[in-house]
């Protein structure tokens, strides 16, 4: 099988992966399918949703490194859409069930509630990349577009720390998370090195 047509494939299974699990939870969230507090179901699946794609995104580049299979990159792009497509969806399930499209109510959400401020941060930082990711806008950027995906390392992190202080109680799964991301950035110790240097020298 040639390089494209595994890419066909694969980006075949990623469209269906993604977008039948967010039919199916709007499907059964108006059907009335989803328990006691709807609301609390759709918040978390996108949410994790997002961080699972984010997560499946910054793997490609050291998969790709350890199995020598370079056409994984041509996959990174459609994914990380798909994370920004699951976190918007997230938000504007805040918004709608949480806030009521109450803009002054939300805002006082993202000022008083820190785990809201930094899901804000990240949220705009992934707007930024998804906006970036068309590909004019990649070629006119030149050089700084990588220095802006560099921020995918920090929205990781952002986003378990939203997940963290968004818990009450159960703190396995945010730590799993937590570890992961660090596992991540480990492949990236000395891309990350250098990142540091070039900002402080
Ligand atoms: C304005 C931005 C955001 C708002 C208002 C927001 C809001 C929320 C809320 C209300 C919860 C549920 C907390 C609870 O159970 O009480 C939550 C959890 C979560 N959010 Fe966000 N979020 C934002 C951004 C993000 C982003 C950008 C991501 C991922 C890319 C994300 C991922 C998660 C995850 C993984 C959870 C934990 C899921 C759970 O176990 O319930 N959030 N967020």
């Amino acid at each position: 099988m040639t390089s494209s047509t595994k890419v066909f494939f694969l980006k075949v299974i990623i469209h269906l992966g993604a977008l039948l699990p967010l039919a199916n939870l709007y499907f059964l969230a108006f059907g009335d399918g989803l328990g006691a507090d709807p609301v609390e179901v759709v918040i978390h699946f996108t949410g994790i949703g997002a961080l699972n794609l984010l997560l499946i995104t910054l793997s490609i580049s050291p998969l790709a490194k350890i199995f020598k299979q370079g056409y994984l990159l041509q996959t990174r792009r459609v994914l990380g859409l798909y994370a920004y497509t699951y976190a918007l969806f997230h938000v504007l399930n805040f918004l709608s069930f949480e806030v009521q499209f109450d803009g002054a109510l939300f805002i006082s959400e993202v000022i008083e509630r820190p785990y809201i401020t930094v899901g804000m941060v990240a949220f705009l930082l992934l707007t930024a990349l998804a906006i970036t990711s068309i590909s004019k806008l990649k070629r006119k950027m030149g050089k700084s577009w990588q220095r802006l995906h560099n921020f995918n390392y920090l929205i990781a992190l952002l986003v378990t720390v939203h997940f963290y202080w968004s818990v009450k109680s159960e703190l396995t799964s945010p730590l799993f998370y937590l570890a992961i991301v660090l596992l991540l950035l480990l492949f990236r110790v000395k891309k990350i090195k250098r990142l540091l240097l070039s900002l402080f020298t």
